[in-house]
């Protein structure tokens, strides 16, 4: 076997990360460098991502983020082997500094340029750190997705619920702006909550009773806003509110999550446990963990949440894919563009906006 090498660039959201990840003769994969540089400063005024300031942070640090990158992994350009890049879902200025990037080094370099599925490196970023069979059951929970996908082995991917309007970040992070606290919302409502009462507020469950795993967390933030405005804002109130929104969540979740892994022993004709791989930037929360972790006894299943760097958006997934696309001559064209809207699973519905499901 020879060894290969591959640079990733991520770049679709609000972090530009770039890595090398190198397979080497025997097999074993390594991250060799994954640098992240996060625009927190850059949107944190903003309670969100302003896309127009998201692409141009990204096109100021990519170059030096692609050098460093190269510098820790001890490699040069002509070490590599394929350049990598997110192509999409995502933000389209941010998605275009990166492509444009890898398609530069691809056609400068001579060496392919392989456009990857922001949403296939989730899938796939779990094999980085741990050897897991397929097929599993990948719980995808960040900023812009919420989604329960079979990864039944690579590039071979069914999706079977997702979010009808907010995702699970997103509904976080609009939480926390209601209650005055920072951005993003997800830590700083995971780090109040812990001295709140959980029970103190009863907030609406959407989409609870129906027999599916599709999530809807819009109605929340509204009961929320109401809430709000009829109480008065005090630190109390913010750690009662944040404790009872985290724990409204993680019941959705837990419900949602045993339908998700019924449809999927029953898909995959699977008799033996279940794996489930939780990834995205909510999988950081410590409660949710915990939470989750409970479930595998009744439904003979095993999570496993990759480590938080690697939950995170980061270069190492996109190159990983990059890399499992390369063994297979999976290259693109100079002329791929960037796709905003781009569905892991080709064939999945879009179900942005549906009310309801009624199953
Ligand atoms: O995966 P990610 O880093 O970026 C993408 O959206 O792709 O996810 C960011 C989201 C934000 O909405 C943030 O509030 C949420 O993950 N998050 C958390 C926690 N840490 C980050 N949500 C809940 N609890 C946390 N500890
Ligand atoms: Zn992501």
């Amino acid at each position: 076997m020879k060894k290969v090498r591959i640079l990733g660039i991520e770049s679709s959201c609000d972090e530009t990360s770039i890595s090398v990840v190198e397979k080497s003769t025997s097999g074993k994969i390594k991250i060799l460098s994954n640098i992240v540089k996060s625009q927190l400063n850059v949107h944190e005024n903003f309670g969100g991502v302003v896309p127009e300031l998201a692409a141009r942070a990204h096109s100021e640090v990519i170059d030096k983020l692609i050098l460093m990158a190269l510098k820790k992994a001890k490699i040069k350009f002509k070490n590599l082997n394929a350049v990598a890049a997110t192509s999409g879902p995502g933000l389209l200025g941010g998605l275009l500094v990166g492509v444009i990037a890898a398609k530069t080094l691809s056609s400068v370099l001579g060496i392919p340029f392989i456009a990857i599925n922001h949403l296939e490196g989730h899938a796939l970023s779990v094999h980085l750190e741990k050897k897991i069979e397929y097929p599993y059951l990948l719980l995808l929970v960040s900023g812009g997705h919420t989604e329960f996908t079979i990864i039944n082995k690579f590039n071979n991917y069914k999706r079977i619920g997702t979010t009808l309007d907010d995702a699970l970040g997103e509904a976080f992070d609009k939480t926390a702006r209601l209650l005055n606290l920072g951005y993003p919302g997800g830590p700083e409502i995971e780090k109040i909550a812990k001295d709140g009462n959980e029970n103190k507020f009863k907030l609406p469950k959407p989409l609870i009773h129906e027999k599916n795993c599709h999530f809807s967390f819009s109605g929340l933030k509204s009961s929320i806003a109401q809430t709000v405005h009829k109480n008065k804002i005090n630190l109390k109130f913010k750690k009662d509110m944040a404790a009872s929104f985290q724990k409204t969540i993680v019941d959705i979740l837990s419900i949602k999550t045993e339908k998700a892994i019924e449809i999927f022993k029953k898909t995959t004709r699977r008799k033996s446990r279940a794996t489930i791989v939780i990834a995205g930037g909510v999988a950081a929360n410590q409660y949710l963990r915990a939470s989750l972790k409970k479930l595998e006894k009744n439904n003979d299943c095993e999570f496993f949440f990759p480590s938080i760097k690697l939950c995170t958006d980061n270069g190492a997934m996109i190159a990983l894919a990059g890399l499992e696309r390369y063994e297979r001559k999976l290259f693109n064209k100079l002329t791929f563009k960037p796709r905003p809207r781009w569905p892991l699973d080709k064939k999945a519905e879009f179900m942005k906006g549906k009310r309801t499901i009624g199953i």
